[in-house]
């Protein structure tokens, strides 16, 4: 049975704090069907243990014969340019697409880029200086990690602000309306010219080096190229920056958890690790399918049925996590699923933990008395399911 939650989802109030509701799921139907707010049926799977199988499970499938964003272009070349990359295929294409990017992404090769990423937070942190009022989301989050991905990647400064345009209404989804086909035929249309132009010029960055492995083993097709850039270009723009905006509310709304780890900024790497499962930014994993009948915590799935595992409901289900709505800055056993499970695991996980570890610990450093400009209650989440992140986080930096 169907249970009508559209306006649920839709609803600030839910936005605000859904905690109450997925707790309330995980007692009373932990795999349920809902009405996702672009009318399409999801079963929703709430808790740890049947979210971290699901994950995991070969016969769930990503590749999507419906995706919202796809679904939403009439022009099928469109679709295709974004839609053949690893987080909607399955093995063996999904190993082959993963392999490729695989070795710019380990630890040992984000962890060159320290210098750098230290060096765009000190700047984005010098703005700040002597200002009365800041937005945390938009000074300082949401720069950060797309100016870090866009220099990775090799997107000209001149052209981030589009990306950031684009990427927000295509992870808003249908919700966005009519201004979904025209963002990602617009970043379509940018990321084809910008893979000419590279093509022509070269250059060292990850797009000149994705080039290269298509055009001399002939590995990664124009379609396969294109949609890779996509989606690290999304996945880098609307993730981290909720990482460092909920960890920042997370310490802002209680002065206590501010101080602590200002004064005590060794408990940086555990405090992170609890507000990626406090406060999960990546709300829902995307979407599977079943490719036959199957079961899910007790609950039949039937073959085409779409799945979807809410990370923020897994994280905080009381079954796996101690006092699960306690945030601990200190949480020793912390194995949340913040950045999935499984083969599509996040590949951007070791950037995204650098990238919170120094501006959390610049951030207090250099503004160890900041404080919330507004009281909490006026803060506002973004719409849609799968992302959780605030609008705007308003700070006087002290
Ligand atoms: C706090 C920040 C981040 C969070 C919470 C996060 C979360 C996730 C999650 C939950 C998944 C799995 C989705 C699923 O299975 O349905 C995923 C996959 C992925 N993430 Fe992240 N992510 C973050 C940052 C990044 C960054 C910075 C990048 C790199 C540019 C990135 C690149 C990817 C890619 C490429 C995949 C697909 C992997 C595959 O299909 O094998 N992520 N991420």
């Amino acid at each position: 049975m169907t249970q009508q939650l559209t306006e649920d989802f839709a609803d600030p109030a839910f936005q605000a704090n859904p905690h109450p509701v997925y707790a309330h799921w995980r007692r009373t139907g932990p795999v349920r069907q809902v009405r996702l707010p672009n009318d399409m049926d999801a079963w929703m799977v709430t808790r740890y243990d049947d979210g971290r199988k699901a994950l995991a499970d070969p016969r769930l499938s990503k590749v999507i014969p419906f995706d919202a964003v796809n679904a939403t272009s009439t022009n099928p070349s469109i679709s295709s340019a974004i839609a053949r990359h690893m987080l909607s295929s399955d093995p063996p294409v999904h190993t082959r697409l993963r392999r490729l990017v695989s070795a710019v992404f380990t630890a040992r090769r984000i962890e060159a880029l320290r210098p750098r990423i230290e060096e765009i937070t000190d700047g984005l942190l010098d703005d700040m200086a002597g200002r009365e009022a800041v937005d945390l989301i938009d000074d300082f989050a949401f720069p950060l990690p797309i100016q870090v991905i866009c220099e990775l990647i090799g997107v000209p400064a001149a052209d981030r602000d589009k990306f950031r345009t684009w990427s927000n209404i295509i992870v808003t989804g249908a919700l966005a309306g009519d201004r979904l086909p025209v963002a990602v035929q617009e970043m379509v249309t940018y990321l084809r010219a910008l893979l000419a132009e590279r093509r022509e010029r070269g250059g060292d960055d990850l797009i000149s080096g994705l080039i290269d492995v298509r055009d001399q083993e002939d590995r990664l097709t124009e379609d396969e190229l294109s949609s890779m850039i996509f989606l690290l270009l999304i996945a880098g723009h609307e993730t981290t920056v909720n990482l460092i905006g909920n960890g920042a509310l997370i310490l802002l709304g209680r002065r206590e958890r501010w101080e602590r780890l200002r004064d005590d900024p060794a408990l940086l790497p555990t405090a992170i690790e609890e507000f990626l499962r406090y406060e999960s930014p990546v709300e829902t994993s995307t979407f599977r399918i079943a490719t036959e009948d199957l079961e899910i915590g007790g609950q039949r799935i039937a073959a085409g049925d779409a799945v979807l595992v809410v990370l923020l409901s897994a994280n905080r289900d009381e079954d796996r996590f101690p006092d699960p709505d306690d945030m601990r800055l200190d949480r020793a056993q912390n194995p949340h699923l913040a950045f999935g499970h499984g083969i599509h695991y996040c590949l951007g996980a070791p950037l995204a933990r650098l990238e919170a570890q120094i501006a959390f610990g610049k951030l207090q450093a250099r503004y160890p008395d900041m404080r919330l400009a507004v009281p909490e209650q006026e803060l506002t989440w973004r719409p849609g399911v799968l992302m959780r992140g605030l609008h705007g986080l308003p700070v006087i930096p002290g």
